[in-house]
C-alpha cells in the first residue's frame, strides 16, 4: 500500500513532547482552561458531597441519632450539627429538612459545576483545533516543491481533514473526560482517605494493576491508530483519483481496479479498526474485574468487628458509595483512553510535518522590476532522489526583452529549466542568475512576482471565470485590465458568450471549458500579471493551427518589452523566435534562429521536417 511507507515512524516523540506541545496550543486560553477546571472541581465535590449525604441521612436514621453516634465523620453531618445546635430528639425533623435541600443545593452545584467544566474546555479545545489546522494548511502553502513531489496527495489532504479531527476528538472529548473523571477520582479517593485511611490503602492496592492495564491498551491503541491514519491517506487518494479521472476510469476498464485498491485500503482500516476495537473492549471489563476484586476485599475487610467499632453504620456506607462511584470515572477513563491514543497518534503525524523545513528562503534582496536579463553558467541539476542529472552544463545567455523558445523531445528538461528559474526545487549546480544577481539571492515573493508562467498543466480553480483570471495578488486589478488580458489571450471571444460571461463558475480544474479554452485563462492570467519573465510551456499546445497563429499575433504585443520563454512542440510556434533553444536529453544541443538551425541541418532540422513532411 502506497502511503504506508509514509507512516510516521513511532516514537519520534514522547508521549510527554505530545501532550506539552499539544498544550502549549492552549496556553492563550489559559483562563478558559482554569474556568473550566473550576467548573469539575465543583463539580466533582458535588459528586463527593452527595455520597457524603448518605452518612447524615443514614445515622440520623439509627438508634443512637446524629453525629453524636462514634466514627459519624462525614464532612456534612459535622458541618451541619456545628452550624446547628440540634435539640435533643430532633434528628429526625431536622434532616427531614435538611437533607432534601442539601440535596437540592447539591444537584444545583454539580449542574453548574458541569456546565462551566464541559463549555469551557470545548472552547479551549476548539480554538486549539482551529489553531492547529490553520497552521498545519499554512505550513503546506509554503512546504518545498520536494514535499509534492514525494507525498500522496491523498495523504496530504487527508492530514488536514482526518489527522486533525482525530486531534480534535483527543481534544475535546478526552480532555473534558480527563479533567472532569480525574478530578472526581481525585475526589473520592481523597474523601476515602480522610473517613478511613486504611481501608481506603486497602482499596488502593489494586491501582499499579490498572495502571499497568490501562498502559499496555494504550501502547496498542496507539499502534492500530497510526496505521488507521494511513489507510485513510490511501483511501483519499484512490476517492481523489477516482473523482479526478473519473472519465479514464470507466473508459479503460479501471472500475475494478479502482475498487479493488480502495478496497484492500478499506480492508486494512478494517481490521486495524476491529483490533482497536478488540483492546478497547478487553480494556474495560478487565479494570471492571480489578475493581470488583478490589470492593470484594473492601467488604470482607470493612466488616469485621474491629473495623466496624469505630465506624458509624452511615459512614460505612457512604465509603462503600464512594468506593462504587469510583467504578464510573475509572470506567471512562479507560475507554477515552482509545480516542486520546488515536488523538495522540494524529498529532505525532501533524507535527511531523510543522516540523519539515519551509521553502527555503534565505535570499534578502528586493527589488521592484527587474530587467530581465537571465544568464544561465554551468547550470547541471538532478532532482533530489533520482539517479540521472536531468539538465547537463548547459550555459546560455538571455538579454532582457528576447523572445527564447525552448524545444526539443519530450523529457529533455524543457520544463525542469522553467522550474528551476521560480525556484520549486533546491538549487542545481552552476549558476543561474537574474540581472546578474544569483537567483537564491531574491527573496522568494520578490522572485516569483518578476516571472509569469504558464505551467505545462496550468490548472485552474473551482471559481468564476473572473477569479480565476484575477488570481491572488491580481485580485484588484481594474475591469479594463481584465478584459484587455482576456483579450489579448483570445479568450474574450468565449468568455462573453459564456451563460454569465466572467461570473461562470468553473468546475474543477475547468470543467465545462474546452482545453483550449483553459489554456488561454491561464494565459490571460499571466498576461494580468504583467511581471518582466513570461514562460509559457506549452501554454497554447491544445489550440488549432489557426487558433495559434491569432493568438501568436495578440501576444506580440503583450511579449514586447519582456523576457518571453516559450516552450513548444510544434515548432510552427516558435519559428517567430528571436532565437531558438535545442534540449536534448538535458543538453544544449543548439542555439540559433529559426533559419540558422535549419541550416545546420541538426537535430531542429530533423525534428522540423518530421512535422512538415506530413
Ligand atoms: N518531479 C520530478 N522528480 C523526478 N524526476 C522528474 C520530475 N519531473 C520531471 N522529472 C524527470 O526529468 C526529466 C525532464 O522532465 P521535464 O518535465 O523537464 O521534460 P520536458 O522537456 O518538459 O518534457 P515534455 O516536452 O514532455 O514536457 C524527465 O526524464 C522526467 O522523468
Ligand atoms: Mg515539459
Amino acid at each position: 500500500m502506497g502511503s504506508r511507507d509514509y507512516l510516521p515512524r513511532a516514537g519520534r516523540y514522547s508521549d510527554w513532547q505530545l501532550y506539552r506541545r499539544l498544550l502549549s496550543y492552549a496556553a492563550p486560553y489559559w483562563l478558559f482552561f482554569l474556568l473550566s477546571f473550576a467548573g469539575y472541581a465543583l463539580y466533582s465535590a458535588g459528586v463527593v458531597l452527595l455520597a457524603d449525604l448518605m452518612q447524615l441521612l443514614l445515622d440520623a436514621l439509627g438508634p443512637e441519632g446524629g453525629a453524636q453516634g462514634a466514627g459519624a465523620t462525614g464532612i456534612l453531618s459535622t458541618l451541619a450539627y456545628t452550624v446547628y445546635e440540634v435539640p435533643p430528639g430532633g434528628q429526625l425533623e431536622f434532616v427531614r429538612v435538611a437533607v432534601p435541600l442539601a440535596l437540592l443545593l447539591l444537584t444545583v452545584l454539580r449542574a453548574s459545576g458541569f456546565f462551566a467544566g464541559a463549555y469551557f474546555i470545548s472552547l479551549v479545545a476548539r480554538n486549539l483545533i482551529h489553531d492547529l489546522r490553520c497552521q498545519l494548511f499554512d505550513k503546506m502553502l509554503r512546504a518545498p516543491g520536494l514535499y509534492f513531489d514525494r507525498h500522496s496527495h491523498g495523504v496530504l489532504v487527508s492530514r488536514v481533514t482526518f489527522n486533525v479531527e482525530q486531534v480534535t476528538g483527543a481534544v475535546t472529548k478526552a480532555l473534558k473526560t480527563i479533567l472532569r473523571e480525574s478530578l472526581v477520582v481525585v475526589a473520592l479517593v481523597g474523601y476515602m482517605l480522610y473517613l478511613n485511611w486504611r481501608l481506603c490503602l486497602l482499596f488502593l492496592v489494586v491501582a499499579p494493576f490498572i495502571t499497568l492495564v490501562v498502559t499496555l491498551v494504550g501502547r496498542l491503541f496507539r499502534r492500530y491508530s497510526r496505521r488507521i491514519q494511513a489507510s485513510m491517506g490511501e483511501v483519499t487518494q484512490v476517492t481523489g483519483e477516482s473523482v479526478g479521472a473519473w472519465r479514464e476510469v470507466r473508459m479503460f476498464g479501471g472500475r475494478q481496479r479502482q475498487a479493488q485498491r480502495f478496497a484492500t485500503a478499506s480492508d486494512y482500516n478494517r481490521r486495524q479498526s476491529l483490533k482497536l476495537a478488540f483492546a478497547e473492549a478487553l480494556g474495560t471489563p478487565v479494570i471492571q474485574g480489578l475493581l470488583a476484586l478490589a470492593l470484594a476485599l473492601l467488604l470482607w475487610f470493612a466488616l469485621s468487628p474491629a473495623v466496624l467499632a469505630d465506624f458509624s453504620a452511615g459512614s460505612l456506607v457512604a465509603f462503600l458509595v464512594a468506593a462504587v462511584q469510583l467504578g464510573k470515572p475509572l470506567r471512562q477513563l479507560s475507554g477515552v483512553q482509545s480516542v486520546l491514543q488515536r488523538g495522540l497518534a494524529a498529532a505525532e503525524d501533524i507535527f511531523a510535518q510543522l516540523d519539515q523545513p519551509d521553502e527555503a528562503d534565505a535570499g534578502e534582496l528586493e527589488v521592484d522590476r527587474v530587467a530581465g536579463n537571465i544568464t544561465v553558467r554551468g547550470l547541471s541539476f538532478t532532482y533530489p532522489g533520482a539517479q540521472q542529472p536531468v539538465l547537463h552544463d548547459i550555459s546560455v545567455d538571455i538579454a532582457a526583452g528576447e523572445t527564447v523558445a525552448l524545444v526539443g523531445p519530450s523529457g529533455a528538461g524543457k520544463s525542469t529549466l522553467t522550474r528551476l528559474l521560480a525556484r520549486f526545487y533546491p538549487a542545481p549546480a552552476g549558476s543561474l542568475l537574474l540581472d546578474g544577481v544569483p537567483l537564491e539571492d531574491y527573496r522568494l515573493d520578490c522572485l516569483r512576482r518578476q516571472i509569469a508562467l504558464v505551467s505545462q498543466d496550468a490548472p485552474l480553480f473551482r471559481d468564476t471565470v473572473w477569479n480565476n483570471i484575477a488570481y491572488g495578488g491580481l485580485g484588484d486589478c481594474t475591469r479594463e485590465q481584465v478584459r484587455a488580458a482576456a483579450e489579448s489571450a483570445c479568450a474574450l471571444e468565449f468568455i462573453d458568450a459564456l451563460p454569465q460571461g466572467f461570473d461562470t463558475v468553473l468546475g474543477e480544474g475547468g470543467g465545462g471549458l474546452s482545453g483550449g479554452q483553459r489554456q488561454r485563462i491561464a494565459i490571460a492570467r499571466a498576461i494580468l500579471k504583467d511581471a518582466p519573465l513570461l514562460i509559457l510551456d506549452e501554454a497554447t499546445s491544445a489550440l488549432d493551427n489557426a487558433s495559434e497563429h491569432r493568438l501568436q499575433q495578440a501576444l506580440a504585443s503583450v511579449m514586447r518589452g519582456r523576457t518571453t520563454l516559450v516552450i513548444a512542440h510544434r515548432l510552427s510556434t516558435v519559428e517567430q523566435a528571436d532565437r531558438i533553444l535545442v534540449l536534448d536529453q538535458g543538453r544544449l544541443v543548439a542555439a540559433g534562429s529559426h533559419a540558422q538551425l535549419l541550416a545546420q541541418g541538426g537535430l531542429y532540422a530533423q525534428l522540423y521536417q518530421r512535422e512538415f513532411s506530413a
